[in-house]
């Protein structure tokens, strides 16, 4: 069993950045002179629920290429380190990931909560069934469990109420340690959750590759590519440092 050091509950928040170094555009600060998706796309266009019902098929074709493009990406370290994390962890721990990818399942992570969704699962606004998708939704395919042709991408857009939020604030209200990675804290209600977990008296710690919008809220910052400040940082953990 890890040696526990001073925390027992620990929540971690994932971001755009934890999967940058899989090949995965970040939504904001582009890496390595690439633009960033929201600079290729228009939000109101393909992330809002006004969007999708204006042109359907424009939305269902750009996360069919998400969805694709997804599959052919690899977990980085910082995955493969939270994995090990939580493998390891015998007190509380969940990662919230506002990732929509599956990076962190890949690489054996459990305790891992989409707030914002699955690129691989439909969500059928028929029957309310979520079914596992890997292939296209643009050509209208059926509903795994009504048959019905009303299947969405499973992701949270904006105006629409991130997933689980309940069980993500239990967890806050347990965690004494509280560890945001690869975030850029703009986007609510997960940038707020440094200050409520602060407020309950975690620790809180941010790793990013730079200082997020948040960032004075957190006890500690560390900047760097996650692919070495999260291995390091767990390691450190699960020595009880
Ligand atoms: P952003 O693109 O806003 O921020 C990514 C953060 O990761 C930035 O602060 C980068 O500096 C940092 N970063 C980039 N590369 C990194 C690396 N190799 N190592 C560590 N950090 C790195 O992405 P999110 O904060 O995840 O929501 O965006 C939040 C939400 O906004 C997304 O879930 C999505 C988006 O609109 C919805 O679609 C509902």
């Amino acid at each position: 069993m890890a040696a526990m050091g001073q925390y027992r509950n620990i929540v971690i928040l994932t971001g755009a950045g934890v999967s940058a170094e899989s090949g995965i555009d970040t939504f904001r600060a582009g890496t390595d002179g690439q633009p960033s998706l929201w600079e290729q796309h228009d939000v109101e266009d393909v992330a809002t629920p006004e969007g999708f019902a204006r042109d359907p098929e424009l939305v269902q074709r750009f996360y069919d290429m998400r969805r694709a493009a997804i599959q052919t990406k690899l977990p980085n370290p910082a995955h493969d380190a939270l994995a090990r994390l939580d493998a390891a962890w015998g007190g509380d721990l969940l990662i919230v990931t506002q990732n929509v990818d599956d990076l962190h399942e890949r690489a054996g992570a459990r305790r891992v909560l989409h707030m914002h969704g699955e690129h691989l699962k439909a969500w059928c606004t028929a029957c309310d069934v979520r079914s596992p998708w890997r292939g296209s939704l643009a050509d209208y395919p059926p509903c795994p469990a009504c048959q019905a042709r009303s299947l969405r991408p499973d992701v949270v857009w904006f105006g629409e109420m991130p997933y689980e939020m309940n069980r993500i604030y239990a967890a806050l209200r347990r965690a004494d340690l509280f560890v945001s990675i690869g975030t850029s804290g703009a986007v609510y209600p997960a940038a707020g959750f440094v200050r409520d977990a602060r407020e309950l008296g975690a620790h809180t710690l941010e790793l990013n590759l730079e200082r997020s919008q948040g960032s004075h809220l957190f006890h500690e910052s560390r900047l760097g590519p996650a692919s070495q400040t999260v291995p390091s940082w767990v390691d450190e953990v699960l020595a009880g440092a």
